[in-house]
């Protein structure tokens, strides 16, 4: 795993978007597993301000979002079909159609059966190419929340009392719903690389146990150490627990070093 540590939230910012770019640029057709929350609302926000300079297409992109709280009306303020829609997808040329969230409607078919659609929707992509995370202070990617399988897949998962509270400050009093259908560790590590982001001094506990910890369903975000491309940016407020920060800062400066050793003038 390559720990990238910026300066502040503006940095790491500008380096997710940057990896994002250039995968897109690669593959304009990029299958792309998409979060919601504070952090990634600069790295959308970017993403539409390069847009709107031509620096970046997106009608090609298909994207799959991580999770989405069950029961919840796409158009309430506090769906993250909303969130998506408000933050992102209206701002850019994304097609409708390629755009997809976990099923999370109360009433008709099975909820496991669904479940499994959304697994083969993104197997009849191609797969993901790019799952971008945030994680939680208790170590959940997507709602995985501790003790979740580690070889789970797209289900129904209880969302813990901290993961409650934490989302509660950005639900303005409303009720939330104590559920949600989110992609599973396995469906995650499935993806091609992985950019796990965090940001600010109340994620530290969980990227130091990501990157140090042992590997355990009790910090789901610890499986992304078997993952063969993953990048966790961070600025240094996450990185302050970290005991091998300046050794993951110099690691960084080598590889972006050798890849300039390797590049055909
Ligand atoms: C959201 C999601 C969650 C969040 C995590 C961090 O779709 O899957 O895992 O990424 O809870 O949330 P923020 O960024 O709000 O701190």
């Amino acid at each position: 795993m390559q720990v990238i540590i910026k300066k502040n939230y503006e940095e790491l910012v500008k380096e997710a978007v940057t990896h994002i770019k250039s995968l897109i640029k690669a593959k304009p057709d990029a299958v792309l597993c998409l979060p919601t929350g504070s952090t990634p609302t600069g790295v959308y926000k970017k993403l539409i301000e390069i847009y709107n300079k031509k620096e970046i297409d997106f009608s090609g992109i298909r994207t799959f979002n991580l999770d989405e709280y069950v029961g919840i009306p796409a158009a309430h303020p506090s769906s993250f079909r909303y969130y998506m829609f408000e933050t992102f997808f209206n701002h850019v040329n994304i097609k409708k159609e390629n755009i997809h969230f976990p099923p999370s409607e109360i009433g008709g078919e099975n909820i496991e059966e669904q479940c499994r659609e959304y697994e083969d929707l993104i197997k009849g992509a191609g797969g993901l190419d790019m799952a971008i995370l945030g994680i939680g202070r208790n170590g959940h990617i997507g709602f995985n929340e501790p003790t979740s399988s580690l070889q789970s897949r797209t289900r129904v998962k209880t969302l813990t009392g901290e993961t409650l509270r934490d989302n509660d400050i950005e639900f303005e009093g409303d009720r939330l719903p104590d559920l949600a259908v989110t992609m599973g560790i396995a469906t995650i590590m499935a993806a091609r690389s992985v950019l796990l982001l965090a940001s600010g001094e109340n994620k530290a506990a969980a990227v130091k146990n990501t990157i140090e910890g042992p590997i355990s369903a009790f910090c789901p975000a610890t499986m992304l150490q078997l993952h063969p491309r993953v990048k966790i940016i961070i600025d240094e407020e996450a990185a302050d627990y970290l005991s091998r920060k300046s050794y993951y800062k110099k690691v960084y400066e080598r590889t972006l070093y050798v890849e300039q050793l390797f590049t055909k003038k």
